[in-house]
C-alpha cells in the first residue's frame, strides 16, 4: 500500500487525478472502475477540466441502490451522468452501472462479472470508504472473496447516506455491489478518504489486521493500491 498524505483533500485529489489522466493518456481504451459518494466528486471535476479523450474508455461502477427509479436524483446512475459522464466524450454504451431494477438480480450480477471479464478486467479502480470501512457497498462481514451480488445496508451506512435523501427512511435497504474479490482483481486501486469522520476506518484499513470487519483492509494484499488522505483523515 502506498499512502499519500496531503494537507488538503484538494491537493490529494489533484495528485490522484493526474494519475488517472496519465493512465488514460497511456491507454486510451482503459477500463476504469468508478465510485460514487461525495469523495470522488472533486476528482471527477478535476478530470473534466483536463479535457481528456474518453471516447475509447470503458467504465464499470461499483454499486447501485436497489429499487430507486434510474432517473431518481440519488441513483448512482444519475450521480455518474451528473458528475462525470455528461461532461466528457464517453460513449453511453461503454458505461456500466449495476441495474438496481433488474428483475433477476443474481442473473444480472453474474452478467456484470462477465462483462467486466469480457472488457479485459478493470485497469484502475477508484474507491471511497465508508465510515465502517466498506468499499463499494461491501459492508463489514462481507466475504473477502465476494463477487457482484445483492447486499443489505447496515443502519450506519443508511444513516451516513441519509444526508443525500430527504430522510433515513428514504434510503434503500438493498443494493447491488461489486464484490471484494471483484475489486481485488483490478490491476490498480486508488482509494480516496478525506475528513475526520474517516480517520478510524482508515487507521483500521491501513494499520489494522486484514479482517472482514473492515473490508478496505484487504487492500493491504493488493499489489498496487494507493490511499490518498488529507491531514484530517490521516
Ligand atoms: C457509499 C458508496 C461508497 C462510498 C461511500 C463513502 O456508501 N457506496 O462507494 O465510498 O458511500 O461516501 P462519501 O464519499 O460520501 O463519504
Amino acid at each position: 500500500m502506498e499512502i499519500i498524505i496531503q494537507p488538503t483533500a484538494l491537493e490529494a485529489t489533484a495528485i490522484a487525478a493526474r494519475m488517472v489522466a496519465a493512465h488514460l493518456r497511456e491507454k486510451p481504451d482503459a477500463v476504469l472502475g468508478l465510485a460514487t459518494g461525495s469523495t470522488p466528486v472533486s476528482l471527477y471535476k478535476e478530470l473534466i477540466s483536463m479535457n481528456l479523450d474518453w471516447s475509447g474508455v470503458t467504465t464499470f461502477n461499483l454499486d447501485e441502490y436497489i429499487g430507486l427509479p434510474c432517473d431518481h436524483p440519488q441513483s448512482y446512475r444519475s450521480f455518474m451522468w451528473e458528475n462525470l459522464f455528461r461532461h466528457v466524450n464517453i460513449r453511453r454504451e461503454n458505461t456500466h452501472i449495476p441495474d438496481g431494477n433488474a428483475v433477476d438480480v443474481p442473473a444480472f450480477c453474474r452478467g456484470y462479472e462477465d462483462r467486466i471479464a469480457a472488457a479485459g478486467g478493470i485497469d484502475l479502480q477508484v474507491l471511497g470508504i465508508g465510515t465502517d470501512g466498506h468499499i463499494g457497498f461491501n459492508e463489514p462481514s462481507s466475504s473477502l472473496a465476494s463477487r457482484t451480488r445483492i447486499k443489505t445496508l447496515t443502519q450506519r451506512t443508511r444513516d451516513d447516506n441519509a444526508r443525500f435523501f430527504g430522510s433515513v427512511e428514504e434510503v434503500p435497504h438493498h443494493v447491488i455491489t461489486m464484490g471484494i474479490g471483484t475489486i481485488m482483481e483490478a490491476r490498480q486501486c486508488l482509494l480516496l478518504a478525506f475528513g475526520e469522520n474517516k480517520t478510524r476506518a482508515i487507521a483500521e484499513a491501513v494499520e489494522g489486521p486484514i479482517t472482514a470487519s473492515n473490508p478496505a483492509s484487504i487492500l493491504q494484499m493488493h499489489p498496487s493500491a494507493r490511499v490518498f488522505l488529507d491531514s484530517e483523515s490521516a
